[in-house]
């Protein structure tokens, strides 16, 4: 397992992981955006040759917006996601805000394990299916 900075050929294996872990993925048209936003961070885990997980984050003027976060289902539990999370956390941030699905308990889980804290709800924030969001904060100490 090793995690390395996202290159443009791994686009299309971060849409299939994508397709792949989210109801309501990200179209390739948002992924391609977030390869040419000089504010966005994409790291990727690889695993037996193939790209088993990414981390997005964007930097919004000091502060990080977690955007993106999932590993292949067939990885999970194994302490991947959390090596995603560790790399982000050595980058420079004030404080880290993401949004999750309020049913998403490994998600919320693994965001608590690092001291994020929930700070706020987005109703109806999420579709496919509808539901409402958890904003999440982790403050630098
Ligand atoms: C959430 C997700 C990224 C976790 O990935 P993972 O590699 O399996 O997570 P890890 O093995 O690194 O687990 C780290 C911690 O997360 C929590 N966690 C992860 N999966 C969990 C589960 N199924 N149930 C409860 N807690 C869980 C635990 O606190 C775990 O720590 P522990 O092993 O010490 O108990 C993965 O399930 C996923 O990709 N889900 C779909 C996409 C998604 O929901 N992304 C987040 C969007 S906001």
């Amino acid at each position: 397992m090793w995690i390395r900075q996202a290159q443009d050929a791994d686009m299309d294996a971060i849409s299939a992981l994508e397709k792949e872990c989210f109801t309501d993925a990200w179209s390739e048209a948002l992924i391609s955006n977030m390869f040419s936003n000089s504010y966005d961070k994409i790291f990727v885990l690889e695993e037996d040759e193939k790209v088993a997980g990414y981390i997005n984050t964007r930097d919004i003027g000091g502060d990080v917006d977690l955007m993106s976060l999932c590993v292949s289902p067939a990885y999970r539990r194994k302490g991947y996601a959390g090596k995603l999370m560790e790399r982000i956390l050595c980058e420079p941030y004030r404080q880290i805000i993401l949004e999750v699905r309020e049913s998403n308990e490994p998600a919320i889980r693994l965001y608590e394990k690092y001291g994020f804290e929930k700070f706020a709800r987005r109703e109806r924030y999420y579709s496919s299916p509808d539901e409402d969001a958890i904003i999440m904060i982790l403050k630098k100490k």
